[in-house]
C-alpha cells in the first residue's frame, strides 16, 4: 500500500529529514582515519537524540545500532563495532534514519577517507551523480521505471554495476513503505508516480559485478567479488511540477 502524503504531512517529514541531513554533515566534518565505527555511531545517536528525534535504525528488525557503516566491499548495513577502525584510503558509507513527530527521514553518503584511489573516487562520484540523473526531470507524470532505468543506464555506461538485491523504498510513518524503488529498470515502465509520494532513492553501485551476499551476522551485505561499493541516498517528494529533496 502506497501512502500519499498531504502537504501538511510533508512539512512534518521535513523536520525528520533535516535532522538526518544535519547529522550527516556533522559526520562528514568529524569522520577520519583512526576512529572506530562504534564512535561514529555514538556521535550519530547523540546528535539525533539532542534534536529530540530517535534513530530509526536502532532496534529495527533487531538491528543493533543507530547507523549503518559500510566500508569498501560492504555494500550496506555494516554494523558499527569498537574493533573496526576507519583507515586512510577507505570509502565509508554512512546510512542513517531519524524519527520525529510520527515520521521518518533517511539518507546516506559515502565518505572518502584521506587519499583514496582514483578508482574508488570515481565510483563514489558516480553513485552521487546517478541519484541526480535518476530524479532529473521527474514529476508526478513520470513512472518508477524512469528513475530506475535512468540510474541503471548511467551507472552501467560508466562500466559499473547496479546492486539488484536491494532497492530504495517509500518512506513516511514507516521507514520502509511501498513502493520498492529499484536502481535498475526500464524507462517508461512501471508504476505511475503521484503528487505527494515520498520515496528514498538510493543507488548502490559496485566496481565489479552486481552480486552480493549477506554475512552470518544477518546484516552486513558485501559484494561477492569483494570489489568496492558506493551508496548515495536522499529522501524526496514527488510533486506535480518536479521532485523536492528533503535531505539536502
Ligand atoms: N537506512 C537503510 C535504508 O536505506 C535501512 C537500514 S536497515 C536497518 O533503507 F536495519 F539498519 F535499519
Ligand atoms: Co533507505
Amino acid at each position: 500500500m502506497i501512502f500519499i502524503k498531504t502537504p501538511e504531512e510533508v512539512n512534518v517529514m521535513r523536520k525528520a529529514n533535516l535532522i538526518v541531513r544535519d547529522t550527516l554533515l556533522m559526520v562528514r566534518d568529524r569522520i577520519k582515519a583512526g576512529v572506530t565505527t562504534a564512535e561514529v555511531d555514538r556521535w550519530v545517536k547523540e546528535y539525533i537524540e539532542s534534536k529530540g528525534a530517535q534513530p530509526s535504525c536502532l532496534g529495527y528488525g533487531g538491528y543493533p545500532a543507530s547507523t549503518c557503516i559500510s566500508i569498501d566491499d560492504v555494500v550496506v548495513h555494516g554494523i558499527p563495532s569498537p574493533k573496526k577502525y576507519i583507515e586512510e584510503g577507505q570509502i565509508v558509507g554512512v546510512d542513517l534514519c531519524a524519527y520525529i513527530d510520527g515520521y521518518h527521514g533517511d539518507s546516506a553518503r559515502t565518505f572518502m577517507i584521506g587519499k583514496v584511489s582514483e578508482e574508488k573516487k570515481r565510483l563514489v562520484e558516480t553513485a552521487e551523480a546517478a541519484f541526480f540523473e535518476g530524479i532529473e526531470g521527474i514529476t508526478s507524470a513520470s513512472r518508477l521505471g524512469d528513475i530506475s532505468g535512468r540510474i541503471q543506464a548511467f551507472v552501467e555506461a560508466r562500466g559499473y554495476s547496479v546492486v539488484r538485491a536491494l532497492t530504495g523504498h517509500g518512506i513516511g510513518r514507516e521507514m520502509h513503505e511501498d513502493p520498492a524503488v529499484p536502481n535498475y529498470g526500464v524507462v517508461g515502465r512501471g508504476l505511475r508516480l503521484h503528487h505527494g509520494m515520498t520515496i528514498a532513492v538510493e543507488p548502490m553501485i559496485n566496481l565489479g559485478k552486481y552480486d552480493v551476499y549477506t554475512e552470518r551476522d544477518g546484516w552486513t551485505v558485501r559484494t561477492k567479488d569483494h570489489s568496492p561499493s558506493a551508496h548515495y541516498e536522499n529522501t524526496v517528494v514527488v510533486w506535480d511540477d518536479g521532485v523536492e529533496i528533503l535531505t539536502m
